[in-house]
């Protein structure tokens, strides 16, 4: 689950799908540097804890390029984190494994989930929902597997 800061939409994305499976590995990043070490925005831990999960144990850091040899998916939360990560990798082979997370639930629009940093509490209970839609998709995918 990759985001710009990884300490708003990346650590909820990893929180809730984290809670709907124990069989998959998950973890979040940034593609910048600016917070890394940092514990997730607090709007992002109230929101989480809204909805019974606790992500206040996560610390942020940046997205590095063996995250590609590491994960077989890697989630953008919006289309600057896609072309970023895009930019980072090597071969088609990690190219095909980036994809935006909101195509799990609107496939092949292309949206992003919002950037919800400067903005007020509102932009934090609609990024819930949006991730927890998203990752409700990702499971029913991974179950038919
Ligand atoms: P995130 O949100 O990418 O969802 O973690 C942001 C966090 C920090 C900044 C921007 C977006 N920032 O500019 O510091």
């Amino acid at each position: 689950m990759v985001c710009l800061g990884n300490i708003c939409r990346s650590p909820l994305a990893e929180g809730i799908l984290k809670s709907k499976s124990k069989n998959i590995i998950v973890d979040s990043a940034g593609t910048a540097e600016y917070h890394i070490g940092n514990k997730p925005d607090i709007r992002s831990i109230e929101i989480a804890k809204k909805y019974n999960l606790d992500i206040s144990d996560q610390r942020a850091r940046q997205f590095n390029t063996n995250d590609f040899n590491i994960y077989d998916k890697i989630y953008a939360m919006d289309n600057d984190n896609y072309s970023k990560i895009i930019s980072l990798a090597e071969n088609q082979k990690e190219i095909d494994k980036v994809d935006l997370i909101l195509n799990e639930s609107y496939p092949n629009q292309y949206k992003s989930v919002p950037d919800p940093y400067y903005g007020g509490e509102k932009g934090f209970e609609n990024i819930f929902h949006l991730l927890n839609n998203a990752c409700e998709k990702i499971i029913e995918r991974h179950e038919k597997r």
